[in-house]
């Protein structure tokens, strides 16, 4: 068994925590008070090869592995979740998505300014009534011959705002349940396609989520992804790498609380002494590394399994549930080490801890994996 990285995936790291530390930081706090999109940053990661990671360079992306990938979402996460969702989106489900699925056409026409950077994409599954129970949909994509009519109200989608790409999940025939789903590629400004407002979060605050709504939108065909009513398995094929990238997100939320609390916890002085020195911080410091360390086996081993063409469905939903929960875990217990500091804006590990929470809702909340995981274990 070999856990030691490449010399590429060691540059790729280094190069992702260079800019998180150079470009991120500065100001991560203003971004999340004010709830504004990192636009200028999310550029940059477009040149740095970071949004279309694993994409072939013949459609313009980085040609990368998904360790690589993994890597790049761990750096990103310790200084800015808002940031490192959108990278996640964008290569995990959009990107992923259209090369994996799409046909030659659609990869030409929207895959290459996706991996590139120059446009980002969005992923639109989620509905008033329909998040967790993905198959009651109930946005409808009615089949015209020519073209489909698109009717509806999807939630929660990040880059919702920002996004010039939209992958929308919708249902075409109800009779024939998860069969009746299709996936369409939608563009922003196509008659009918309306933003909703922003929502005010409580973590994830830079990041643009936002309602949608589609009032007799038409589709042409040559937008649907795959065969008719492949949808909803195009969904959960896409999701289920998505659930990786969310892992490596909780796994860089908690490595980045970790690494704060560690350090102030050998600057900060209480009973004479640094309070390092004192067991009950010791011991906190202790159960974080080893349960980030356990996060970070799964997340890794998730990774490998799908660079060597393995089934990832359960490991990825494993990786997702522990490193979320290592997350939440983690930041809390960090907010704890800095005391009153810790309740403040400037020690970064607040917000830390609002942004942690997320990682167990969003793309299957801990539930869901749970669901995956036990019928996975039940089936085998
Ligand atoms: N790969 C391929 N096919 C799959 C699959 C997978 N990983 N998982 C399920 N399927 C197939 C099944 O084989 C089945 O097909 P057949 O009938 O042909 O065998 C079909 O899909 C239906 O599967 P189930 O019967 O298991 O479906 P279900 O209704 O019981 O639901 C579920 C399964 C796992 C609970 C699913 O509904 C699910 O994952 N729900 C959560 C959805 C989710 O993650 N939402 C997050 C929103 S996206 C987001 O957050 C993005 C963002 O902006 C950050």
């Amino acid at each position: 068994m070999d856990f030691a990285l490449s010399e590429e995936q060691l540059m790729i790291q280094q190069a992702a925590r260079d800019f998180a530390q150079n470009e991120l930081l500065p100001e991560v706090i203003e971004r999340d008070d004010a709830q504004r999109f990192p636009a200028e940053q999310v550029k940059k990661m477009g040149e740095l090869g970071f949004m279309g990671m694993m994409v072939d360079p013949k459609y313009g992306g980085s040609g990368l592995d998904t360790m690589s990938y993994v890597l790049v979402m761990e750096e990103l996460s310790k200084i800015d979740a808002s940031a490192s969702v959108v990278v996640s989106v964008n290569n995990s489900l959009v990107c992923y998505g259209l090369e994996a699925f799409g046909t030659e056409e659609q990869k030409d026409k929207y895959l290459t300014r996706l991996a590139s950077g120059e446009i980002i994409g969005a992923f639109c599954l989620s509905e008033p009534e329909a998040g967790s129970d993905a198959t009651s949909q109930k946005t409808t994509a009615i089949d015209k011959g020519e073209h489909y009519v698109l009717n509806g109200t999807k939630n929660w989608i990040t880059n919702g705002g920002t996004a010039e790409v939209y992958l929308v999940i919708a249902q075409t025939n109800k009779e024939k349940g998860h069969k009746g789903i299709n996936a369409l590629i939608v563009e922003k400004g196509m008659d009918g396609f309306e933003v909703g407002p922003k929502e005010n979060k409580l973590g994830i605050r830079g990041s643009d989520t936002h309602s949608l709504n589609f009032n007799d939108v038409k589709i042409p065909k040559e937008n649907r992804i795959g065969e008719d009513g492949f949808g909803f398995k195009f969904a959960m094929k896409t999701l289920a790498g998505g659930r990786i990238g969310i892992a490596a997100q909780a796994l860089g939320i908690a490595a980045g609380a970790y690494e704060l609390a560690l350090k102030y916890s050998k600057e900060r002085k209480a009973f004479g002494t640094e309070i390092a020195n004192h067991q009950a911080i010791a011991f906190k410091l202790a159960d974080m590394h080893t349960q980030i360390e356990a996060a970070r086996h799964l997340v890794y081993k998730a990774a490998w399994e799908k660079d060597n063409d393995l089934n990832y469905d359960l490991s990825g939903a494993m990786a997702k549930l522990y490193a979320s929960q290592v997350a939440m875990d983690t930041t809390v217990e960090a907010v704890q080490i800095h005391g009153g500091n810790g309740f403040v804006k400037d020690y970064h590990v607040e917000r830390l801890m609002r942004d942690a929470k997320i990682t167990q809702i969003y793309e299957g909340t801990s539930e869901i994996q749970k669901i995956v995981i036990s019928r996975s274990i039940l089936r085998d």
